[in-house]
């Protein structure tokens, strides 16, 4: 009687595991269709962001970028790059159309979680404190000819409101940091007091968005790129528009006729979003309720979050991991993206990375099979809706763009790059096939995705070349 009555709970708890399963894949259906509407609702933010400030959710900023690289450029420049959980220092020597990036040498550290959420002043030094560490270990060869400053991009990943080329308040912080007195403080000029205060000689010559990096450091290598994504801790994109079409400009009419603007798409938001109760509480619980939508379901700070979370239904209410809930699976952001992927990518017959992440991270032991592939089935509906939204914006862009038809049959390049893109495979195919399958048979072979390796360092020297206060941009 016993033996009969546990079959009969563990098959009602399969069966209620199974409804959780079932209920989540259709909340998170993105057909075609529905990805279409995305795609136009993507485009219409993106005009009423143009026409005014404040506008529409998309902050459509403008970069001061009405120029992107040529390939002229020339000499010793740096970079640093500020967004995510690691931040990097770049020296690139340029050598101009013939001879390119001559030489590029790059330093990575990760940010101490405190800096993230402690004081202006302590991010700020510690990050001053790394450039100079990094310039006082250069060698010979990259000494700058004498009586010339060092000259720095500086790619600050987060939104915001530029007033030059050089200079911009942030607008708020995403991504995990929180620091309430940098917001609506030139992140320049805190940079640049930093690096004084470390008696550096230095000057930040450009303030430039990631996106805005890899759309320059895209271009420099392809003179067809014309936006760029990043997929990463968090996501955005940038693309190239033309000044008549930007009726919130009132500066001066750029020679080129065009300006790079950064959308900030991650705070898009928009009644067609495939959101479930899952995302509602991840965002209801978050360092920013009711920002960055588009990001918490996209981007890979949040894909692993999500996924716990419904780990955690299943737990409390399908006790498929046994009669009570593993503690390990109510710590908020133990289940990382990476972990996902593996676990997602586990082409093994007995699932054994499943099983071994399971047990390392969550401290969970003895799973069936039939559970590890339902955990496969759930990284692949979690995965696949980021990936296919992540396309659906994209085409959203190219509509933008009027590059959506085949009339004029212009190769069209999107420069990828981040974390989310470039390791997680099944997540890179689904959002290129998608992207496909949106554009359609006719335009897809003329649309290109690119994956721009870290890019946006490149990107921001060039800009700081181009923006650099000798006016020929030759070394001597
Ligand atoms: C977040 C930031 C944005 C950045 C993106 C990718 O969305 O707000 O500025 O480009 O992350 O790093």
């Amino acid at each position: 009687v016993l033996i009969v009555r546990r079959r009969m709970r563990n098959s009602c708890r399969w069966a209620r595991a199974e409804a959780i399963l079932k209920e989540l894949e259709e909340k998170c259906a993105t057909p075609i269709g529905k990805l279409r509407q995305v795609a136009d609702a993507m485009t219409m933010e993106m005009h009423a962001g143009l026409a005014s400030e404040g506008g529409s959710k998309l902050k459509m900023l403008i970069t001061y970028v009405d120029n992107l690289p040529t390939g002229d450029e020339k000499g010793l420049f740096y970079a640093l790059d500020l967004g995510g959980t690691n931040f990097r220092v770049i020296r690139v020597q340029l050598g101009g159309k013939e001879l390119g990036v001559i030489k590029q040498e790059a330093e990575e550290v990760s940010i101490p979680p405190h800096l993230m959420i402690g004081s202006s002043n302590e991010l700020f030094d510690f990050i001053a404190a790394e450039v100079a560490r990094f310039i006082s270990s250069e060698s010979e060869e990259f000494q700058l000819p004498t009586g010339r400053q060092r000259e720095l991009g500086f790619t600050f990943s987060f939104p915001v409101r530029q007033t030059s080329l050089s200079s911009g308040t942030l607008i708020k912080w995403t991504k995990g940091f929180s620091i309430d007195e940098t917001v609506g403080e030139d992140v320049v000029s805190e940079l640049t007091k930093a690096i004084d205060r470390q008696g550096l000689d230095l000057r930040v010559a450009a303030l430039v968005n990631d996106t805005v990096g890899t759309l320059a450091g895209g271009r420099f290598y392809d003179k067809d790129v014309v936006a760029a994504v990043i997929l990463g801790t968090g996501t955005n994109a940038a693309y190239v528009e033309r000044v008549h079409a930007i009726p919130k400009w009132h500066g001066l009419f750029p020679n080129s006729g065009e300006m790079v603007i950064n959308m900030e798409w991650g705070n898009f938001r928009s009644s067609h979003l495939p959101l479930t109760d899952y995302d509602d509480s991840l965002d209801a619980e978050s360092l920013n309720p009711g920002e960055q939508i588009f990001e918490k379901l996209v981007s890979g700070m949040y894909l692993g979050e999500i996924l716990r979370r419904v780990l955690l239904k299943l737990a409390e209410e399908a006790f498929l991991f046994g009669d009570t809930v593993p503690p390990k699976l109510r710590i908020p952001f133990i289940l990382r993206t990476p972990h996902m992927s593996s676990m997602h990518e586990d082409t093994s017959s007995d699932l054994h990375v499943v099983a071994s992440k399971f047990k390392d991270v969550l401290g969970i032991t003895g799973t069936a099979l039939k559970t590890r592939k339902m955990v496969v089935d759930l990284c692949n509906i979690i995965s696949s809706r980021a990936a296919r939204l992540s396309a659906a914006g994209i085409a959203g862009i190219l509509k933008k763009q009027g590059r959506e038809f085949t009339l004029e049959r212009q190769r069209t390049v999107i420069a990828l790059d981040g974390g989310l893109f470039e390791h997680y495979t099944l997540f890179r195919k689904s959002l290129e096939s998608t992207l496909a399958e949106i554009l359609g048979n006719e335009v897809a072979p003329f649309v290109v995705v690119i994956h721009a390796n870290d890019g946006s360092g490149l990107g921001a020297a060039l800009i700081a070349a181009s923006n650099s206060q000798y006016s020929e941009l030759e070394v001597s």
